[in-house]
């Protein structure tokens, strides 16, 4: 039996891409995990969660373990709201979808708005598991570069232009992470948001605005590209992963209500209603203005040591962006191919995520590599880069 006979003309197409978290191959124990973009495990509030749960159990009864019924669960979409109205965001609760996860909110706005021959623009380099996502959907991308004030929209509007002028197809959807972009922590400029929001008007597109690490600036608050979008062409992804636990896998979408309301066709109720009601609990017992202070200090601090540490080590051989915020940093080392020193790397006892896989055109990443400052320990992050240095002069010297 051929499954290939049963698989839809999107699975086959689909599945001519790298399988899904290809891109980091298991990383030992004994290894420093430089590649996790996870948070530290000392701020994962698994002590208050307990309460959390303990609390929302004693008085709900059965009613979190149904499909529906916790009341604690509109508290999610309740916080989302005030917070986004704090951030300049004002919008009703109709207007957000809970999700599993901001990936998932990414699933269902390609699911809604993709089609096999759809354009989709996305920065250079972006979010490899977003890409993981729009490539089951799509082949056809626009990549538009950045530099230290985010995506390049000159360039945007320059490739707009020109295939506006030659009749080429124009693309439906702009994918962006403005604010401490993962993977090089850079932060788009007030500019070129307002301008972005110009060329959606101009062309005729909708911009996926993915804000997992918002909350995360470590001096200024950049103002979400969503909060000046007058003509509701935004559609917003927020996350409670690098700020609470992302293995409850809650995440939103806020968007105009008529953009949002086709993507509960595909979600049905495949989000997470226990982890959501554990979490309404959680935010009713949190100062979460204060969690957020002390989240922006501790993973700032935590930069402050890597990029230190990467002065020491490796100034003379790579160049790196300063982040203004977020949980990476992005490493340039002229003359080394990142894939090939990754397993002598994780040998000697450090792990990254090699550049390319977040380039569509995975060539132009190849002597970039990913470092996190999130999760290990600062004395960890010091010895982690030491150790990397030793591995890239190794393969400099040869
Ligand atoms: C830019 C970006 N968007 C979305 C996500 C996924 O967030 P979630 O855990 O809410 O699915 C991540 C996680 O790494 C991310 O870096």
């Amino acid at each position: 039996m051929n499954p290939e006979l049963f698989f839809t003309k999107n699975t086959k197409a689909a599945l001519k891409n790298d399988p899904p978290g290809e891109w980091m191959p298991p990383v030992p124990d004994y290894c420093i995990p430089l590649s996790a973009g996870y948070p530290a495990q000392s701020l994962v509030p698994y002590n208050e969660m307990n309460e959390a749960v303990c609390a929302l159990i004693d008085e709900e009864k059965n009613l979190p373990f149904q499909y529906l019924g916790s009341k604690r669960v509109n508290t999610v979409k309740k916080f989302v709201r005030e917070r986004l109205v704090e951030r300049g965001v004002v919008l009703l609760e109709k207007e957000i979808l809970v999700t599993a996860g901001a990936i998932q909110g990414i699933d269902l706005i390609a699911r809604t708005f993709i089609d096999r021959d759809t354009l989709v623009v996305v920065e250079s380099p972006s979010y490899m598991e977003g890409l993981e996502v729009f490539r089951n959907y799509t082949d056809h991308f626009i990549t538009v570069p950045i530099d230290e004030n985010g995506m390049q929209t000159e360039e945007l509007e320059k490739t707009l232009k020109d295939r506006k002028e030659k009749n080429l197809p124009m693309p439906k959807l702009v994918y962006t992470i403005p604010s401490f972009h993962n993977p090089t922590g850079t932060t788009m400029s007030i500019d070129r948001r307002r301008h972005l929001l110009e060329l959606a008007s101009e062309y005729n597109f909708l911009i996926i605005e993915d804000d997992a690490y918002g909350e995360l600036y470590f001096e200024e608050r950049p103002t979400p590209i969503k909060a000046m979008d007058s003509g509701s062409r935004v559609l917003y992804l927020g996350s409670f992963s690098k700020t609470i636990a992302p293995g409850l896998r809650v995440g939103y979408v806020a968007a105009r209500s008529d953009l949002i309301e086709p993507l509960a066709w595909f979600k049905k109720d495949l989000d997470h209603p226990f982890a959501e009601a554990t979490l309404g609990s959680y935010l009713i017992q949190t100062d979460m203005k204060k969690r957020f202070e002390m989240l922006r200090k501790v993973y700032q601090q935590n930069c402050k040591t890597i990029i230190s540490s990467l002065e020491k080590y490796m100034g003379e051989i790579a160049t790196w962006q300063q982040p203004s915020g977020g949980y990476f940093v992005w490493v340039n080392i002229p003359g080394i191919n990142t894939s090939e020193i990754l397993v002598e790397a994780m040998q000697a006892g450090v792990s990254y995520v090699p550049g390319k896989h977040f380039f569509v055109h995975e060539q132009e990443g190849l002597s970039y590599l990913r470092l996190s400052f999130s999760f290990v320990s600062r004395e960890e992050m010091v010895s982690a880069v030491e150790i990397l240095s030793q591995v890239v002069k190794k393969h400099l010297n040869k």
